[in-house]
């Protein structure tokens, strides 16, 4: 988590221009934020300020921070500045206490609680007695955990970017160079980048840059051309970035079927003959991906495929993988923690790595052997609602190939077909954003569902909901049934077991919303598939949060204590 951002240039720039970049950034972490250019430092609690200054400057570094160690305070904001450095960090110092410790020894003053300050004082520290190069090899040599760090000395013309599992990027532009933690922080101005792999470091000045292996020696690596639909990242006149990422839906999903027939056709056949020849395939995910890698799992052994899935973050406490086995990562972002971590493991023991994302060159994708993209444009909002659909829309592409049935072609329309009941939707929102607790009840297909639709009802609107099988239900959870306790139950096709479910609840006094398509329900859906039935029933549980949330006038956008890219562990 974190984002950060630093720009070298030949020419003056507003500052304010640059902390736009920074709240490109913003759904990274947004605990607080801060910048330092010439003599100048600001850091701040809260969310981003661009400043209204005309302020120029040629040489900036900027921070957005999701806290880890030490509290939300100004303190603890970035840059840390001691001495002659001035830095921001992205990831945690593991030996940051020891190193302290010796610091604190030597007499120096620390200002805030963050393993992060630490790191100005080893710089502060090398520099009295080595050059920058050879301070940064020191660093990457020294230093336990993982950093994306762009570091100021005061008298040098130069920003210094080193990079360890906190992913960093450099933008090539004309007269500038970028720093950034993704593409997003100038993918506007230029989409020439070159990516950090782990333990390289650059001196980047404003109009040349060079690259260093963790030995200081010199090397060159290749500029990549990125492509990226730029237009979707401005809120236009939607109020959230949310709803405008749900009504985007139809689009999106017609953009990635269509370049599964044209640009990305051959990966496409190279991605499933990569499965059809793996004698075992293990999808991995985190959040929202790892539901639709659910999903996944669920069309594939429909028509015979046998496929397993396991959440990022126990990927290793829970599964055997080898040569034979063929791991696919599904990732918004590319860039979470746990699921680079899975990765890791998996790649040690022999397995063969692939991925679908939507951040293209993301470090997941850098680490597969093969990858598609799920071409969403940039999700801004912190929840995933179109990366999701569009998760989704591309495993049932995928199992289609293995023999699953479903039209692809009608998918736009009927996603649209959905949106334009957004008034309904509201309606029924009104009636539940009072509660404190709403379970979601699934089976099968539209287990996976429930547990979305869940997850999206806690993150934005901050009621406690629990996503679950409807089969469990007797098993625990209906103890908690009163009267009125709301129930949203997913009902694809004649889901007799299902329904029983529901009258069960309902017997108990729960308030049953059904969503069904054969059934009977309170919001019926037009699809007889199954597999389209997943989509449509969690784009309602998107409306639903959305509209709980925004009667209850949440940070909709940026709910309290989370961030879109999870980069620790
Ligand atoms: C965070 C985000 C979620 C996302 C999850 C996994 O928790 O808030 O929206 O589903 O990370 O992220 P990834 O980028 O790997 O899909």
């Amino acid at each position: 988590m974190c984002g950060i951002v630093g720009i070298n240039s030949k020419n003056e720039f507003y500052v304010r221009d640059a902390i736009k970049r920074l709240k490109r950034l913003e759904y990274r972490g947004y605990d607080s934020f801060g910048y330092a250019y010439g003599s100048s430092l600001y850091k701040k609690t809260g969310h981003i300020v661009v400043p209204s200054s005309d302020d120029k400057t040629k040489r900036i570094i900027a921070h957005s921070r999701w806290a880890t160690h030490g509290g939300v305070t100004d303190a603890n904001a970035h840059p840390h500045v001691y001495e002659n450095v001035t830095l921001v960090h992205n990831g945690i110092i593991e030996n940051y206490q020891e190193l302290k410790d010796l610091y604190l020894r030597k007499g120096h003053k620390f200002l805030g609680e963050t393993d992060s300050e630490v790191a100005a004082h080893y710089f502060a520290e090398k520099l009295k007695e080595k050059d920058m190069i050879n301070a940064c090899s020191d660093f990457i040599h020294d230093i336990k955990g993982e950093f994306a760090i762009l570091v100021l000395v005061k008298g040098d013309q130069n920003i210094y970017a080193l990079r360890r599992d906190s992913p960093l990027v450099l933008g090539v532009g004309t007269d500038m160079n970028f720093l950034g933690s993704d593409i997003y922080a100038f993918s506007d101005a230029t989409n020439m980048a070159i990516f950090f792999e782990n333990d390289e470091f650059a001196v980047v000045g404003n109009d040349s840059f060079q690259f260093y292996d963790k030995h200081g020696k010199k090397i060159s690596k290749e500029v990549q051309t990125f492509r990226w639909e730029q237009e979707e990242s401005m809120l236009q006149n939607y109020d959230h970035y949310m709803i405008k990422e749900i009504m985007e839906q139809p689009k999106v999903v017609k953009r990635l079927l269509f370049s599964l027939d044209t640009e990305q056709k051959e990966k496409f056949h190279e991605f499933t003959a990569e499965m059809k020849k793996a004698k075992k395939i293990i999808f991995v995910g985190a959040g929202t991906s790892y539901h639709a890698s659910l999903l996944g799992v669920y069309y594939l052994h429909r028509c015979g495929k046998a496929a397993q899935t396991i959440i990022a973050s126990e990927f290793e406490h829970f599964i055997d993988v080898d040569e034979d086995s063929l791991v696919i990562a599904l990732s918004q972002s590319g860039e979470t923690m746990d699921v680079i971590e899975a990765l890791k493991y998996a790649k040690a023991r022999g397995a063969r790595i692939a991925s679908i994302v939507n951040v293209p060159y993301s470090t997941v994708q850098r680490m597969s052997v093969i990858s598609l993209n799920i071409l969403a444009g940039q999700e801004v909002c912190v929840a995933a609602t179109k990366s999701f659909t569009n998760q989704v829309a591309l495993m049932l592409a995928l199992a289609k190939e293995f023999g699953y049935k479903v039209n692809m072609e009608s998918l736009p329309q009927q996603i649209q077909s959905v949106l334009e009941r957004s008034g309904s939707v509201k309606d029924m929102a009104m009636g539940l954003k009072d509660n404190e607790h709403l379970y979601v009840l699934g089976r099968g297909l539209s287990y996976p569902v429930a547990r979305e639709i869940a997850l999206k009802i806690k993150e934005i609107s901050y009621i406690h909901a629990e996503g679950m099988m409807g089969g469990e239900l007797k098993h625990g959870t209906i103890a908690l049934i009163e009267k009125g306790t709301p129930v949203i139950g997913l009902v694809s096709g004649k889901d007799n077991a299902m329904l029983s479910n529901l009258k069960e609840v309902g017997a108990r006094g729960a308030n049953v919303i059904t969503i069904s398509n054969e059934a009977a329900g309170d919001i019926r859906l037009e699809t007889s598939n199954d597999g389209k039935f997943g989509i449509l029933a969690s784009i309602i549980g998107q409306l639903l949060a959305y509209h709980i949330a925004n009667a209850k006038g949440l940070p909709i956008d940026k709910p309290r204590n989370l961030a879109k890219s999870v980069t620790v562990k």
